[in-house]
Order: structure tokens, then sequence, then C-alpha cells
């Protein structure tokens, strides 16, 4: 096999903070492990255009503390096609790149498991998505800086609701996991948490707010988007309609969420996973993904991480009941 001396690095699907200094582990340690490194801008889009700049140490330095990606990210389409991907493939070869490492979620671990079978060239990817919804990792890149944010909004929320004694709804983020939810849920001490992984929450919740009409006590709900009835607005008009004396209002945090200087912790993780990456293509490791498991660094199958779903902890949801 030839040694490997070029390679890509890229960032894809939604920004998450602790992408860049994932960028920056990944450019600094290629180069001290002699090897040159290129920037995929615009992620898979970028790949087809061929909007690829070259990398150095300087290049990098000042991001660790910055959220956001500054090889920019985006959602393509046209990867989902062959046609896109040869276009991909070509500008890889075009450029000399060798071997890619994948920064995102599951969407972009799926095109760069596919990708590597079609064409033979090593992708590391590097799991970094608000959602910690990638199997074969405790934690993602930028989990842990978004559960910071939903707690320091909720906890403002928090203050004004039980002021009014109102019930809030604050939707979080989490199209199909709710691991953001729980955990931000539980350090909030929300009185109900929603979530997509479990249905048939509704009756409970609608248990709940009876009692607090009687009690004209606040709650906080923490939704996820993905949540069965629809989200945050969608359950708030539901629950108005069953107990109209309530004063409900509704916020939905939004992209806030995906902003924001990344926390110590994910400035770690990211340093960390980034020179794992490295390490794993020189060691010849193809179609893997960088994990982080009981505090040690893990290599799991690509097409493993995308195919097994990582479910959140119902202990965690139970616990949040015994302690709202
Ligand atoms: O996957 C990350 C995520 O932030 C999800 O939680 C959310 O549902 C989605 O991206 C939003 O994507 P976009 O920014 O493209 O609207």
């Amino acid at each position: 096999m030839e040694k490997i001396k070029k390679i890509g690095v890229f960032t894809s699907g939604g920004d998450s903070p602790g992408m860049n200094a994932a960028v920056r582990a990944v450019v600094r340690s290629g180069i001290q492990s002699g090897l040159e490194v290129f920037g995929i801008r615009r992620g898979y889009m970028g790949m087809i255009e061929g909007d690829i700049i070259p990398l150095s140490s300087q290049s990098v330095s000042g991001i660790i503390q910055r959220g956001g990606t500054i090889i920019y990210t985006a959602r393509c389409k046209e990867f989902h096609e062959y046609q896109g991907r040869k276009k991909a493939y070509d500008q890889l070869l075009k450029f000399g790149i060798q071997a890619v490492i994948a920064i995102g979620g599951d969407g972009t671990f799926t095109g760069a498991s596919i990708m590597s079978k079609e064409f033979d060239i090593p992708f590391i990817g590097i799991p970094g998505t608000i959602d910690n919804d990638i199997f074969g990792t405790d934690y993602t890149i930028g989990y842990d800086t978004a559960l910071n944010t939903v707690v320091e909004a909720v906890d403002k929320i928090r203050d004004t609701a039980s002021s009014h004694g109102r019930i809030f709804f604050v939707e979080v983020m989490g199209r199909e996991a709710g691991f953001l939810a729980i955990r931000s849920g539980i350090a909030c001490g929300a009185e109900a948490i929603m979530i997509p992984e479990k249905g048939g929450q509704f009756e409970k919740l609608r248990k709940l707010m009876a009692k607090r009409v009687e009690k004209r006590k606040s709650s906080i709900i923490i939704v996820a988007e993905g949540e069965e009835e629809g989200g945050a607005t969608a359950l708030a008009k539901r629950i108005q309609a069953e107990f109209p004396d309530l004063s409900i209002r509704t916020t939905i945090l939004g992209h806030i969420q995906r902003g924001g200087n990344p926390s110590a912790f994910d400035r770690v993780t990211a340093s960390r996973m980034g020179a794992a990456a490295i390490d794993a293509l020189i060691d010849n490791q193809k179609s893997i993904m960088i994990g982080i498991v009981n505090n040690e660094i893990v290599h799991v199958p690509l097409n493993k991480s995308v195919k097994t779903h990582k479910s959140v902890n119902m202990e965690l949801l139970k616990l949040a009941e015994v302690i709202r």
C-alpha cells in the first residue's frame, strides 16, 4: 500500500462547537507526522467542487476557542448520487489527496462509508454533532457545549416561569434523539422531558398538568423537537386546549444551541479525537470512526457506527421523574 503523504479534512452536516478544535488537532498532529493537510471547504459540496485549500499549523491558530467551523459546512444532496461522489473522488485525485478525515454526524459517516467502498479511499470519521446520537462513542463533539447552552437558557426561563406561575414548553434540538433533552432536563430540574424515543408520553404529561392547574405552580417541560406530538408548539397547543386556565408559553431554543465557544470538555475531546484520527491513518486504518468510551480512544467500523442505533439511557428519564 502506498504511503500516505497528503490528506484532506472536512466538516459536514450541522456544525457543532469544538469542530474547530478537531480541525486544529488534525492539522497540527498531521504535520507533526510529516503529512500535508488540505482543508476541504463546505463538506461534500466543496469536495465535489474542488474547494480545497492547504492548511498550515499557522492557519489553525487561534481557533480552539471558536464555535462554528473555519472550513465551513454544508448538507449536500448531490453527494447522495454516484455521479456526485465520482466528481468528489476525481477532485481528491486532482489534489493528490490519499485519505480523508470526516468530522460530522450520521449523514456524514453514511456518505464516507459509501464512498470509501466505491473508490477505495481511506476515510476516518470524527463524531461532531450536538445530538450525541452516534453509536460507538460516549460523547460527540459539541454535545457538552450545547447542553450547557440549554441549561443556561432554561435557568433564565425558570426565573420568569416561577414568578408568573407559568408552564413553559422549551424545545431543544434533536429530530431523532433525546440525548440533549434528557440531560438538560435533569440539569434544569425539568418537571417533564419529552423525547422521540419514547412514545405515549402525552397521558402522563396531561396528568401532571392537571395537578399544576390545582396548585397554580410553574413548570418547565423540555421537549426534543422530534417528539411524537410534533414539538413544543404542538404540545403546548394541545395542553392549552385541555387546560384553558393554565398560563402557557413556548420557547424554541433553535440554533442558539449550535453556536458559542466550545466547553473545555469539548475542546479536549476534539483534540484527542483529531490526533487519534491521524494515528489511525498512519496505522493504515480505513473506514473507521474514532470514539471515546470510558475515557479511552476506540476505533469503530464506520458502517457499524452508521447502522447501529445508539439508545438513550431510559434510567435517566426515570431519574428525572423521581427527583423532579
Ligand atoms: O444534527 C444536528 C442538528 O442540530 C439537529 O439537532 C437539528 O434537528 C438539525 O441539525 C437542524 O439542521 P439545520 O441547521 O440544517 O436546520
